[in-house]
């Protein structure tokens, strides 16, 4: 494990893109926070994240979901940098892509707004 080289947020950390990035931002020597949708009965199992080299000492997980864009306020605050991967997916199309793609589209435009400052946002 490298030095500290500060914290950075990457959201939808339980995605296949977030989860990979963040497994590799701990191994360089990052503090991540990361968010995951509510989970009100505290169902998921976390573990593949929790259970990363690092994970203990530097993850920290928030909830916030695309339809609130100020639930990711929490954990963007006071990052470097933002690695936004939190976006709808939708496998089994019940419903319309247009539809799948407003959501990803103003989610993220109404944290672009809210933050509106200097700190990067990378959007893949
Ligand atoms: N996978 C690839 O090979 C690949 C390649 C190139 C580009 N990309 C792009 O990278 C991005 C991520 O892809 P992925 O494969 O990592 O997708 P994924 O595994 O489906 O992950 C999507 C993440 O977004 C979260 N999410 C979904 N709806 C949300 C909402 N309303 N609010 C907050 N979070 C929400 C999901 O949470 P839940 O777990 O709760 O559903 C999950 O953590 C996409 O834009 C994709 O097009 C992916």
């Amino acid at each position: 494990m490298e030095e500290d080289k500060g914290t950075v947020c990457v959201t939808g950390g339980t995605g296949f893109i977030a989860s990979w990035l963040i497994k590799r931002l701990l191994e360089e020597g990052y503090s991540v926070r990361t968010t995951i949708r509510p989970d009100p009965e505290n169902k998921r199992d976390l573990s593949f994240l929790t259970g990363l080299p690092g994970a203990a000492e530097k993850l920290e997980i928030f909830t916030a979901d695309l339809s609130d864009p100020l639930s990711f306020d929490a954990a963007i605050e006071g990052s470097k940098g933002v690695f936004h991967v939190a976006t709808p997916v939708d496998f089994e199309n019940k419903e319309p892509g247009e539809v799948v793609t407003e959501r990803a589209i103003s989610g993220t435009l109404g944290m672009l707004e809210i933050r509106n400052s200097e700190e990067s946002c990378v959007h893949f």
